[in-house]
């Protein structure tokens, strides 16, 4: 083993472990030596990857994939390196024998479904963000998930990442004062569509690959990006928004889309908490940046690393707060770099050794299979991300502030 995959697992070891602490066993665990033979609903861009990250932990196995796009089989087969039981009728999957748990990357319109299939079969199962689709969807899910045996693990990856969980621990214990405010963004300089393939005069082939662009289908932008933000957003202030207040429009990519190709949303919180979410696809500047603002400090995320910034507590240079005076007049220096651009320098980056947060999520699913822990992004966690974007998504439309709602009483 090379020393970079030497620290990252031991950090997996060690997030694992960290997760771990605060959990019960299962009621019945596969045993830490025994195979896991995973089943896959939906093995397409993502489904792929999650798979392949999949197979990088110890023990696990794939027996067989359901899809109903045909080129999906051979790439999953590549993907596993033998071959696979295929169908295209998910319930065959489902109702075999040998598979142990199941990983759901379907389209988000059809999670409802799927999940709820597997639900009672009380497997465990690792479902893709977001957990669901419409406020329905996602009631029904949650209902269903407190009646099942599963062990029910929610595809948001930054809640296993290194950098993340040493930075909430900070922001725990008042590195930045009280958290307030967040300002979210995923901004992208592209069109968010997908290559069909083959002429397609009907454009059921366009629906299938470019789901995302389409409002029967789609969350749109908050939901699809910004899920994993509210996701942060709601473990930084706790519970989830009370409202949401947003809109949307087409800016740039007039190509028969009904979702948004730019959005603007502010999700309220109790005590005046804010979060602001911003995604364009037509100018990348931003990328994908998550601040924390607190009353004596930042922090901002990225996909790889955070960096801390604390408020100035020091007095200004005197230089910098002098008055100035000019033709006999004494006027205020007011407006000085000092006062206003506090953040000028380079913070102070969070240490730790990189892991990819999905094979962090897989490896903490693994574990909760075999027992040792249970799912940090379980139901709860998925259904406060999930109903807070599927209620924006129609806010962005009707641009009124909408309520959403809490946690059921399942
Ligand atoms: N956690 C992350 O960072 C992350 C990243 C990307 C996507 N995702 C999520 O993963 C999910 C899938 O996204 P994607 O980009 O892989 O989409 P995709 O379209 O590439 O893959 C979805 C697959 O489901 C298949 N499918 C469609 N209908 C089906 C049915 N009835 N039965 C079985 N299979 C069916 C499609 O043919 C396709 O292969 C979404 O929920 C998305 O939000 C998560």
């Amino acid at each position: 083993m090379d020393r970079r995959k030497f620290l990252q697992a031991s950090t997996l070891t060690a997030v694992a472990g960290a997760l771990s602490r605060e959990t019960n066993a299962l009621a019945a665990p596969k045993a830490l030596n025994d195979r896991i033979q995973l089943g896959v609903i939906g093995p397409g861009s993502r489904g792929k990857e999650v798979l392949r990250q999949m197979l990088h932990v110890p023990g696990v196995e794939v027996a067989g994939v359901a899809d109903v796009y045909e080129p999906r089989f051979a790439q999953a087969e590549a993907v596993a390196g033998h071959a696979l039981f295929k169908t295209k009728d998910y319930r065959e999957l489902i109702a075999r024998q040998d598979v142990d748990a199941f990983l759901i990357a379907s389209p988000l319109a059809l999670h409802r479904e799927h999940l709820l299939a597997v639900l009672a079969t009380d497997k465990p199962v690792y479902c893709e963000k977001a957990v669901g689709f419409t406020v329905d969807d996602c009631h029904a899910i949650y209902t269903a998930a407190a009646k099942s045996k599963s062990v029910l693990q929610v595809g948001h990856q930054y809640r296993y990442a290194p950098w993340i969980l040493a930075s909430m621990e900070r922001i725990r214990k008042g590195e930045i004062g009280e958290p307030t405010h967040v300002y979210a963004y995923w901004h992208r300089n592209n069109d968010w569509r997908r290559p069909v393939p083959k002429p397609d005069p009907d454009k059921k082939l366009e629906h299938l690959i470019n789901w995302r662009l389409y409002r029967e289908t789609s969350g749109g932008l908050v939901t699809e990006l910004g899920v994993h933000h509210i996701d942060l957003a709601n473990w930084i202030f706790g519970g989830q928004p009370t409202h949401v207040l947003g809109t949307n429009s087409i800016v740039r990519h007039r190509d028969g889309r009904s979702v948004g190709d730019n959005t603007q949303c502010t999700f309220l919180y109790d005590g005046g908490k804010r979060m602001v979410f911003s995604s364009l696809t037509d100018n990348a500047k931003q990328g994908n940046e998550f601040w924390v603002y607190g009353t004596e400090g930042s922090v901002q995320f990225t996909i790889e690393d955070a960096v801390f910034y604390y408020e100035k507590k020091k007095p200004l240079p005197k230089e910098v707060n002098a008055t100035v005076v000019e033709h006999g007049v004494e006027t205020g220096a007011s407006y000085s770099t000092g006062n206003e651009m506090p953040y000028r320098g380079p913070g102070d980056k969070v240490q730790v050794t990189y892991v990819d947060p999905t094979l962090a999520c897989c490896s903490a699913f693994v574990a909760s299979v075999r027992g040792q822990a249970k799912p940090a992004a379980n139901i709860e966690v998925g259904y406060r991300a999930a109903i807070s974007c599927s209620v924006a998504h129609d806010a962005v439309f009707t641009e009124e502030k909408t309520a959403i709602p809490p946690l059921p009483s399942a």
